[in-house]
């Protein structure tokens, strides 16, 4: 099974600006991925769209044998929500909900909150936050909050897991920390990592580089 990009193009913007052109690349299972270019080189837009939030103006995008365009909004959205785990750099925790619950939400919706309570628990002990799963989102710190976010895009074991500079508002050793939990998710678990980062030493530590020069792959 794999991510593939076919002749995948891009337009944003009012007058229309192509941002991304005539992009082709295949992500096998279990690849760790990082995606790499300039600011303004069309990286968060790719982000988007090989993690189906967003649709190509034209080519199409496959995942595991499914024309993402083709699918109807009901199973993108679900297999989004069991299937891929997202961490963006600002990270969007629920400001009402604990870190727990928090971590608990793909879950809940899945229908599966009990039955993940114990790896939520577990996940937030492995991220060093074991004494405060209570806590909300602003009674923790930037870093804490972070892996809070990555725990979330992991509690459902996803087969992909989409990384936009995870460790872009991070210190080093909070850096340090969310790339180990990303490497070990993509050694232990078998998970795909596609990531967004212009870190040069982490964008090493993949195994494989797609860098992007204005909207286009320039190696891969
Ligand atoms: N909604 C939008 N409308 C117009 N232009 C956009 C929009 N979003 C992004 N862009 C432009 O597309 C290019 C790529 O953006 P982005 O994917 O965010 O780059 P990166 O993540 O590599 O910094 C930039 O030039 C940006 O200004
Ligand atoms: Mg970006």
């Amino acid at each position: 099974m794999s991510l593939i990009a076919h002749k995948v193009h891009k337009t944003l913007g009012e007058p229309p600006t192509k941002v991304l052109t005539d992009i082709n690349f295949e992500i096998k299972d279990g690849e760790f991925v990082a995606l790499t270019g300039r600011s303004g080189s069309g990286k968060s837009t790719l982000l988007y769209l090989l993690s189906s939030l967003d649709t190509p103006t034209q080519g199409y995008i496959e995942i595991d044998k499914h024309n993402v365009s083709q699918m109807t909004k009901l199973e993108v959205c679900k297999f989004r929500n069991e299937q891929m785990g997202f961490v963006f750099q600002f990270h969007y925790l629920i400001a009402e909900l604990s870190a727990l619950e928090n971590v608990l939400m793909p879950a809940k919706k899945a229908g599966l909150a009990d039955k993940k309570k114990n790896y939520a628990q577990d996940l937030l002990k492995q991220f060093g936050l074991a004494d405060k799963p209570h806590r909300l989102p602003r009674q923790l710190s930037g870093g804490e909050q972070q892996r809070v976010a990555i725990a979330r895009a992991l509690v459902m074991q996803p087969k992909y897991l989409f990384a936009d500079e995870p460790t872009g508002s991070l210190d080093s050793h909070n850096s340090e920390v969310v790339m180990n939990i990303i490497r070990e998710a993509n050694q232990n678990l078998g998970t795909t990592v596609i990531m967004v980062t212009h870190d040069v030493g982490f964008a090493k530590q993949a195994r494989r580089q797609i860098h992007l020069v204005d909207g286009k792959v320039v190696s891969s």
